[in-house]
C-alpha cells in the first residue's frame, strides 16, 4: 500500500499505469499520457502526491494482486463485474449518453430493473474509491476527483473526511436541465447532490458550468445548496511536451509513411479521434464525400486522413460505429477511388506517433463532434503544425469557446455545411492560415496543463 499521509490526492478511473501479461506471465507496464500525468508530475514527487485509480483489465487486477505498482499510485481491485456494471453499464452507457445528448428514441433510453441494478454497482464502486481516498489522505489534504465515473465519490468522501478539501473535475459537457432530466429523479438528484458534496465543482468551459447550475436549480430547487463553489478550468495543449515529441525520430517515419499514402502534391484534411459516437466520424465522412461531389475539381487533389482509433469496444454500439466507419470509408473508396489515388486513408490502430505526424502535415485539421467537454485534438494541431492548418472545428465543442475566432466554424450535424467548410479550408490562402495557425496555437495554450493542475489545487485553497 502506498504513502499513508498524502497531501494531493488524484482519483479517477482510467490510472496513468496499466499491466498487461504476457504469454510467459510476466506483467509489462504501460505508462500513459494525457493532461492529468503532466499536471501531477509538475508538482513534483515531495509534494506527497497520490493517485487512486481503477484496476481495469485482468494485467492490472494481477498487479494488485502481486503488490507490483508504482510510488505514488493505488490501484483499487474493484470486482470485475461491479466495475463492468459501473464503468459500462452505467458512466458509459448512461451519464456519457446524457451529458453527450447521444439517446436515440424510441429505443433508448429505459431506466428498467436492469440500470437500477447496475445503479447499484456504480454506488460500490464510488464507495470504493471514497473509502480508499479517506484511508489514505492526511489530515486537511486536497482530494481532486476526477470525472462522471466518480459523480458520487465527493459526497461520501465527505462523510467519511469532513477536514479533507474536495474539488471535482468535470472532462465532458454538462447536459441541459431538459435532457438531463430524463434520468429518474432520485438517480438526477443523487448525481448532482453527489458532486455538491465537494467544496468546488470545476468544468471546461462556461457552457458546462452553467448547464450543471441549471440542472441543480431545476432538480434540487433555486441555490446550490452546499455552498459548493463552480469553478471554469479551460485545459490547454502541453506545448512543450508536443513540440519536443513530435520531433522524435518514429515521428518523422510515419511522416514518410503517410506522405507516401496520401501522394505527392496532394492536400491533407486530416481528424485524429477515439472511435466514439460523440467525435461525428461518419458525417465527417459523409461531408468529404459531398466535397468531392460538390467540387470535382478537388477529386485526386486531397485526401482524407481519418485516424479513427478502438474505444469502449466492450460496447456493441461502439464496434457497430467502428464498423460504420470502416464501410463508408471503403464506400467512398471504390465509388471515387483511382488506380493512383486513394480518397480516404483510414487507420484503426491506435499509434500517438502517427497522431503527431497527421498533425504535422495537416493542411486541414476536422473537428467537428457533435457535442464535446473540450476537444485537445483542436488545441494540439495548432501547436505541432508545421506549415500551418485550418481548422474545421464544431461550435458544440468546448474548444469553441477558444478558438472559435480564427477556426471556420460548423453545425456538426450539416453535412452539406461542413462539405463547404472544408472547401473553404482548403482553399485558405497559405498566409493567412499561417497567421490563424499562431492565433489558434496561442489560444490552446493558454492554460498548460500543469498550470491547470495547480489552478484548481490553488482554488480549494481559496
Ligand atoms: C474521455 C473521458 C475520460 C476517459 C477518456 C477515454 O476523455 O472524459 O474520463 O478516460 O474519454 O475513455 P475510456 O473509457 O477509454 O477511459
Amino acid at each position: 500500500m502506498a504513502s499513508t499521509q498524502a497531501q494531493i490526492l488524484v482519483a479517477s478511473n482510467r490510472g496513468p499505469i496499466s499491466y498487461a501479461l504476457d504469454e510467459s506471465g510476466t506483467l509489462k507496464a504501460k505508462r500513459g499520457g494525457g493532461g492529468l500525468v503532466s499536471g501531477l508530475s509538475a508538482i513534483g514527487p515531495e509534494a506527497g502526491a497520490l493517485w487512486v485509480c481503477s484496476a481495469l483489465s485482468d494485467g492490472d487486477r494481477e498487479a494488485v494482486r502481486r503488490g507490483v505498482g508504482e510510488e505514488g499510485v493505488r490501484m483499487l481491485d474493484i470486482p470485475a463485474d461491479v466495475h463492468e456494471d459501473a464503468y459500462n453499464g452505467v458512466a458509459n452507457s448512461v451519464l456519457w449518453f446524457v451529458n453527450h445528448m447521444l439517446y436515440q428514441t424510441p429505443l433508448e433510453p429505459a431506466f428498467d430493473a436492469e440500470f437500477r441494478r447496475q445503479w447499484a454497482s456504480f454506488e460500490t464502486y464510488n464507495r470504493a474509491f471514497a473509502e480508499a481516498l479517506a484511508e489514505e489522505a492526511a489530515p486537511g489534504a486536497a482530494v481532486l476527483v476526477q470525472d462522471y465515473h466518480l459523480t458520487l465519490a465527493p459526497r461520501m468522501l465527505r462523510e467519511l473526511r469532513p477536514d479533507l478539501r474536495i474539488g471535482h473535475f468535470s472532462h465532458t459537457p454538462w447536459a441541459p436541465p431538459e435532457y438531463f432530466r430524463m434520468l429518474p429523479d432520485d438517480i438526477a438528484a443523487q448525481l448532482l447532490g453527489g458532486i455538491l458534496g465537494a467544496d468546488r465543482a470545476a468544468f471546461l468551459t462556461q457552457r458546462w458550468a452553467d448547464a450543471f447550475t441549471d440542472c441543480c436549480h431545476a432538480v434540487l430547487g433555486p441555490g446550490i445548496p452546499s455552498g459548493t463553489r463552480i469553478g471554469v478550468h479551460g485545459l490547454g495543449a502541453d506545448a512543450d511536451f508536443l513540440r519536443k515529441r513530435s520531433h522524435e525520430a518514429d515521428v518523422d517515419d510515419r511522416i514518410v509513411a503517410l506522405r507516401e499514402q496520401i501522394g505527392a502534391g496532394r492536400k491533407a484534411i486530416v481528424r485524429v479521434d477515439r472511435t466514439e459516437l460523440s467525435k461525428n466520424i461518419v458525417r465527417g465522412l459523409l461531408a468529404y464525400r459531398q466535397l468531392l461531389e460538390d467540387q470535382p475539381s478537388w477529386r485526386e487533389r486531397v485526401v482524407h486522413v481519418a485516424l479513427a482509433y478502438p474505444s469502449r469496444q466492450d460496447l456493441a454500439v461502439y464496434r457497430d460505429y467502428m464498423t460504420e466507419v470502416q464501410r463508408l470509408a471503403d464506400e467512398i473508396n471504390s465509388q471515387y477511388g483511382t488506380p493512383g489515388w486513394t480518397p480516404v486513408v483510414l487507420h484503426l490502430k491506435d499509434d500517438f506517433a502517427r497522431s503527431l505526424a497527421a498533425y504535422r502535415l495537416a493542411d486541414v485539421a476536422l473537428v467537428n463532434p457533435i457535442r464535446d467537454g473540450m476537444n485537445l485534438v483542436a488545441k494540439e494541431v495548432p501547436v505541432v503544425s508545421d506549415e500551418g492548418c485550418a481548422l474545421v472545428l464544431s461550435r458544440e465543442a468546448g474548444a469553441y469557446e477558444e478558438l472559435g475566432e480564427d477556426a471556420i466554424v460548423v453545425n456538426p450535424y450539416d453535412v452539406v455545411g461542413t462539405a463547404r467548410a472544408l472547401h473553404s479550408a482548403l482553399t485558405m490562402p497559405l498566409d493567412e492560415r499561417a497567421e490563424r495557425t499562431k492565433r489558434l496555437a496561442a489560444a490552446a495554450t493558454a492554460l498548460p496543463p500543469a498550470q491547470w493542475f495547480l489552478d484548481q489545487l490553488r482554488a480549494l485553497d481559496a
